[in-house]
């Protein structure tokens, strides 16, 4: 049974006032879920994934919550001449669990190509992070009806090498990048097909064992208004939150919508 995982990725929001009032916002509704032995929000893992400059203010803040620290990218190597790098040592020293690796506005604004993000995803495991592999056709694509083959050749080029992992450790993000950010989600149908192809191919590559383990999150415009219909699909493992993560309420109403 895959625990579903909504993860808030801020991307690049949140100076440390505004940032560590949302990061308290979600401790104080995770924290009284737990006291009144309310269900609502403990029946998802939750995980948020605020800028680099946030993550060691943040992590005392989670403390005995549950919810997971995670951040936003790694550099493919453990340390060296890269300046403005983060590694995925470095992260998991201050305390994160998790790193987002090959969004669709890193592949496209800084040019990664799979290779890359696979040799990112390697560094996580390395480390001990989970990775979130991101992966999403665009428009064009989907309008040529490749987004099979699209998500399949990126899972073919990124995915880290997983022998010997546990398929807890690697999670995978499907998001439409014409979705992303759009207030457009994919449709219900759309989605299924797709988290169908991605398990089909983890299976091909890894086993079905290990396929069936592997969380796979949907992204692009999940928001309270619709989390409960794409949190009900038996195949999409959880959601990876954008927009609705800068707001307390949101993200917690979708995090609730877990069924
Ligand atoms: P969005 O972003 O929820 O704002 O569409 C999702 C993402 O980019 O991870």
């Amino acid at each position: 049974m895959r625990q579903k995982l909504i993860a808030g990725n801020w991307k690049m929001n949140g100076l440390s006032d505004e940032g560590l009032r949302l990061a308290e916002g979600i401790v104080d509704r995770r924290l009284r879920a737990m006291e009144y032995g309310n269900e609502s929000g403990r029946s998802c893992e939750l995980l948020i994934c605020p800028p680099f400059t946030l993550l060691s203010q943040i992590r005392p803040i989670l403390g005995g919550t549950g919810i997971a620290l995670g951040a936003q990218d790694c550099h493919p190597e453990t340390s060296g001449a890269h300046t403005g790098d983060i590694s995925a040592g470095m992260l998991g020293d201050v305390g994160c669990e998790c790193v987002i690796v090959g969004h669709s506005e890193r592949r496209q604004n800084h040019g990664e190509s799979d290779a890359l993000v696979r040799a990112k995803a390697n560094a996580a495991l390395q480390a001990g992070l989970a990775p979130i592999v991101c992966i999403g056709e665009t428009d064009s694509q989907r309008e040529q009806g490749q987004t099979q083959d699209v998500l399949r050749s990126q899972m073919e080029g990124s995915l880290p090498e997983m022998k010997g992992r546990d398929a807890t450790s690697l999670v995978i993000a499907y998001e439409p990048v014409w979705a992303i950010g759009t207030g457009k989600s994919a449709a219900v149908q759309d989605i299924i097909d797709a988290h169908e192809g991605i398990r089909s191919y983890l299976a091909e590559r890894f086993g079905s064992d290990l396929a069936q383990r592997v969380r796979v999150l949907y992204g692009g415009s999940v928001k309270p208004e619709n989390a409960v219909d794409l949190l009900s699909l038996d195949n999409v493992d959880g959601a990876l939150v954008g927009g609705a993560s800068l707001k307390v309420e949101d993200f917690w109403a979708i995090a609730t919508s877990c069924p």
